[in-house]
């Protein structure tokens, strides 16, 4: 035992050699990085560094073939060259191509070729990553202001430094298994009874369900921790009536306190000074959807716990779950914003014969959300040191996400609460989740949602996912379909809709059969994702993988951008083009096909490695099983609470004894470490033919 320990330690000493760490001016700690590492004494290493009014550039000469891997939520592909990429959290709902920003502000990239090297920017204010766009073969690192940390991280290929840099940050959130389940969103379900009808009608389809959500409608006014009484007269009650249907109900947080006299979230707020502030002291002022709001000061440990007390009204009343938004935070205007406004219409010349004219007034109106000027307008206290806004902007949505988790530590030191974000910064991976934000029922959505997962996992994003079908713009029939094909393997699964928009809970959308087959195999394969996932967050490693991380010397693997290895059992190839009757796959090594109709009805075949077409119509989902690998079902269920793990088919490709550990626990307690929460799957030999047994569980085996 002595000797296991001691290797151990030589072995997280010989990573932590790997990691150096450069500090640049005074930096604010963001809270990112949990391992102690000593700052380097040594030069820089592999990039070059240049001073440019007060600001560094620091420089990478790429070769052709290296890939560039990470930043998290960002655009784009796996491989992030041939861009400029802004990280600075922004309320982004029009997710076309250009877009250099998105909700979440993660600086970790890999640079993977002859030579290996990760770099985390630990930045709390903007960082620019011009990656191979003003110079194809030039990577060029820009941080906004003079403060931060470079942790420059060695290693034996990406996904060792993925792994590495994950140990740095500390152990990702930890979801309850509910959360797995199915969840059903849209903004609008404005009382109990329409709540009610969604989950009657999800139920006269069979269709399995989990949770609902409770977007901003179930408040007062959209004022936060405030329930209507008129629209949910018996809120403790209504929950507990859900739950004994097994359906959790989650409210909507949101970042701004809306002015009111007489709310006490307003007025305490204001007594304690707990709000962000002018240069003059006083509360600064956004538009957001209660109207004109103050900003929480996440960044000061007193209004963190004062923000953070406030969840607990909602907690006893029976809710275990959050979704935290529009922290990034998000403004719709500022008074500041509209007077400009106001004196540039009253000013303007509308006789002029200048179309040009025309487009600056209207960028004039439509910039008045989220500007640059109003975020260097406010202030945060940080435990007495006074910094403006931009400077630690990308934190704020993090220090929400902590105000949350903190607090549940208190309230519930035992249990597992459900918590994502929209905005993010690396850090806030420990306290929550994420989810995507705005994206739109476009076809390039789902391709950028398959694409996204493993880049937010190398960040320690392991619980997340996007709004399944697409929240803005009207979703198709075939879109929802395919998108919950690929949303079946994704921690979170939410089909989450705009209000005015088409709906597309899955019963509106005609033959709900369909729905239902692919719904249900999310559920059987729930102990597989729970125990992949798991795995994933208690040994800081991956759900979802890029093929080159398990293929690295396979240089196809390496370009294939849109399959993903899913633990350790499976690859996925989503299909993500409209009218599609299959796709492409390639096979970095032989596998087992299976399209399941259903989580029952399926159908298998041997492939063997290479480039294949297969087909898998709309109500299809192919997953291919790894040689030597197995894939333990269980009987779907309608929701996670009637989840039967007591027996499971196991699906394996394989001539040989094999195992696979399961990882199983009861969900909703903290007891990750326990030896009991293993279940180890064996196929042996068993008096000259292949069988299969488990520790715990009846099994039936299809072997191929
Ligand atoms: C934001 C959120 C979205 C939510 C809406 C109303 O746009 O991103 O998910 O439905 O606000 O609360």
């Amino acid at each position: 035992m002595k000797s296991f320990f001691a290797e151990k330690y030589k072995e997280h000493e010989r990573r932590f050699n790997m990691i150096k760490k450069f500090v640049y001016g005074s930096p604010i700690d963001t809270g990112a990085v949990v391992m102690p590492v000593e700052q380097s004494q040594d030069p820089l290493q592999y990039l070059s560094e240049i001073e440019m009014n007060d600001k560094m550039i620091f420089n990478y000469a790429m070769e052709n073939d290296d890939i560039v891997y990470g930043l998290g939520e960002a655009n784009g592909g796996l491989n992030k060259r041939g861009a400029v990429y802004r990280s600075f959290c922004t309320d982004e709902p029009n997710q076309t191509e250009d877009k250099a920003s998105f909700y979440g502000a993660h600086n970790f990239i890999v640079i993977s070729g002859m030579i290996n090297v990760g770099f985390f920017i630990d930045c709390a204010s903007e960082v620019k990553f011009d990656i191979g766009y003003t110079a194809s073969g030039m990577l060029n690192i820009e941080p906004s202001c003079p403060d931060f940390t470079i942790y420059v991280i060695e290693g034996k290929g990406a996904y060792d430094i993925v792994k590495q840099f994950r140990e740095l940050i500390g152990r990702s959130y930890i979801a309850p298994l509910w959360a797995f389940g199915y969840q059903q969103s849209r903004w609008s379900y404005m009382n109990e009874d329409e709540i009610r009808e969604v989950v009657k009608k999800h139920r006269e389809a069979g269709i399995p369900l989990d949770a609902v959500y409770l977007d901003i409608d179930y408040m007062e006014d959209y004022k936060d921790f405030t329930v209507s009484e008129e629209r949910f007269p018996d809120f403790p009650g209504f929950v507990n009536e859900m739950k004994e249907q097994g359906i959790r109900l989650v409210p909507i947080i949101d970042a701004g306190v809306k002015i009111e006299d007489g709310y006490e979230m307003y007025e305490e707020g204001r007594q304690y000074q707990l709000f962000c502030k002018k240069s003059d002291g006083t509360d600064f002022v956004a538009g957001v959807w209660p109207g004109k709001t103050h900003f929480p000061d996440f960044m000061n440990t007193g209004a963190r716990m004062w923000f953070g007390s406030k969840y607990k009204s909602l907690i006893d009343s029976g809710i275990e779950g959050f979704w935290n938004d529009m922290n990034e935070p998000a403004m719709f205007y500022t008074e500041e914003g509209i007077a400009e406004a106001k004196e540039y219409v009253r000013s303007f010349d509308f006789d002029t014969n200048d179309p040009g004219k025309f487009f600056e007034l209207k960028d004039k109106l439509m910039g008045l959300s989220n500007r640059q000027k109003d975020y260097e307008s406010f202030y945060h206290n940080m435990d007495g040191r006074i910094v403006r806004h931009d400077q630690v902007h990308n934190l704020y949505g993090a220090y929400m996400t902590r105000a949350a988790a903190d607090a549940f530590e208190q309230i519930a030191p035992d249990k597992r609460i459900l918590l994502f974000s929209r905005a993010s910064y690396i850090g806030s991976h420990r306290s929550g989740g994420i989810w995507t934000g705005d994206n739109q029922s476009w076809w390039s959505h789902l391709t950028m949602n398959i694409k996204m997962m493993p880049s937010l996992n190398m960040c320690g994003y392991i619980y997340s996912g996007a709004d399944l079908g697409g929240f803005g713009c009207n979703c198709t029939r075939e879109l929802l379909m395919r998108w919950l094909g690929f949303g079946i393997f994704t921690p979170l699964m939410r089909n989450h809709s705009a209000i005015g928009t088409r709906r597309q809970e899955c019963y509106s959308l005609g033959n709900t059969e369909d729905f239902r087959s692919i719904i249900s195999i999310r559920y059987s394969l729930i102990p597989y994702l729970y125990s992949e996932y798991m795995k994933a967050c208690l040994n800081n490693d991956m759900l979802f993988k890029p093929l080159a991380f398990e293929y690295p010397s396979d240089n196809f693997a390496r370009t294939v951008e849109d399959q993903l290895m899913v633990g350790e059992s499976i690859m996925i190839a989503p299909i993500h083009e409209a009218n599609a009757i299959g796709r492409y796959v390639y096979l970095p090594e032989d596998m087992l096909l299976v399209v399941f109709k259903s989580s029952s009805v399926r159908r298998y075949q041997i492939m063997k490695k290479g480039m294949h077409y297969i087909t898998a119509a709309v109500n299809e989902v192919p997953l291919f099983i790894r040689r030597n690998k197995l894939l333990p079902l269980c009987r779907t269920s309608e929701c996670t609470d009637k989840m039967d793990t007591s027996m499971f088919e196991i699906i394996a490709f394989t001539d040989d004894n094999i195992e696979y550990t399961m990882y199983e626990d009861d969900g909703i307690s903290k007891n990750y470490d326990s030896p009991e929460n293993y279940v180890s799957f064996e196929i042996k030999d068993v008096d000259g033919v292949l069988g299969a047994v488990s520790s715990k569980t009846i099994v039936k085996l299809s072997l191929f």
